[in-house]
């Protein structure tokens, strides 16, 4: 089974994230390939990819090769998610979500016929079913109870991007409070705990979640 670690941690040795990433890692025996969106980053869709994109997967068209070149990368990294059996993604929260360069890459992968599509009735298919994610994330403040809770719509927008997909299940661990002195070791603590238990199971409970 191979996983695709879909990372970014631009603090890097500083980074909470990564503590949580590297517990994973450390106990996870299964086939890993890391995509660092620090070291690629994933493209913005402008007016030409768009447009390929549309004639492509919406349109049923051919494209000729400048719409396939300016495809070429877009496309790399679909195939490179599509192929992963399951996911995970490590990133801190930015602006109550998913840093940007997060939601790009998420944007680009999210093609119909790759990821989703629509079928004879008219009816959205996930095309990741049988696949599971996890996100890792860590944050300043704590979310847990209201007024805050609502808040935070890192979890509810990458469930929904996610499930939208076919991916089941998504679990989410977070590091909060890194910034609230008496609180951070503790949750970062359990956080570590809770991603650990994920990762000895990762490769184990694969069989029962497809069915
Ligand atoms: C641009 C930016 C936006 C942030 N926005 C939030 C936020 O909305 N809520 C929050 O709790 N923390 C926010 N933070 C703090 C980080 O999420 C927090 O410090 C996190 O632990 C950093 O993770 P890292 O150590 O993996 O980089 C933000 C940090 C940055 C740099």
């Amino acid at each position: 089974m191979k996983t695709l670690i879909i990372q970014y941690t631009p603090r890097n040795k500083q980074s909470t994230t990564k503590q949580l990433l590297d517990s994973f890692l450390k106990n996870c025996d299964d086939d890993i390939e890391i995509l660092d969106l620090t070291k690629s980053a994933p493209e913005f869709l402008f007016e030409n990819a768009i447009s390929a994109m549309m004639k492509r997967n919406h349109g049923g068209a051919m494209l000729n090769a400048s719409e396939q070149s300016v495809l070429k990368n877009i496309d790399r990294m679909t195939q490179q998610f599509v192929k992963a059996d399951a996911v995970v993604f490590a990133f801190p929260m930015y602006n109550f979500s998913m840093p940007g360069i997060v939601k790009t890459y998420l944007d680009l992968v999210a093609q119909r016929g790759q990821t989703w599509d629509i079928d004879a009735n008219g009816n959205y298919v996930g095309k990741m079913k049988g696949k599971r994610a996890l996100i890792l994330m860590s944050c300043a403040g704590v979310y847990n109870e209201e007024p805050y809770k609502s808040w935070d719509h890192t979890f509810g927008l990458m469930k929904t991007i996610l499930s939208f997909m076919g991916f089941a299940p998504i679990q989410m661990v977070a590091a909060q409070g890194t910034a609230i002195p008496d609180m951070q070791s503790t949750l970062l603590a359990q956080a570590i705990q809770n991603t650990l238990t994920i990762a000895h199971t990762w490769n184990a409970s694969m069989p029962t979640l497809a069915k």
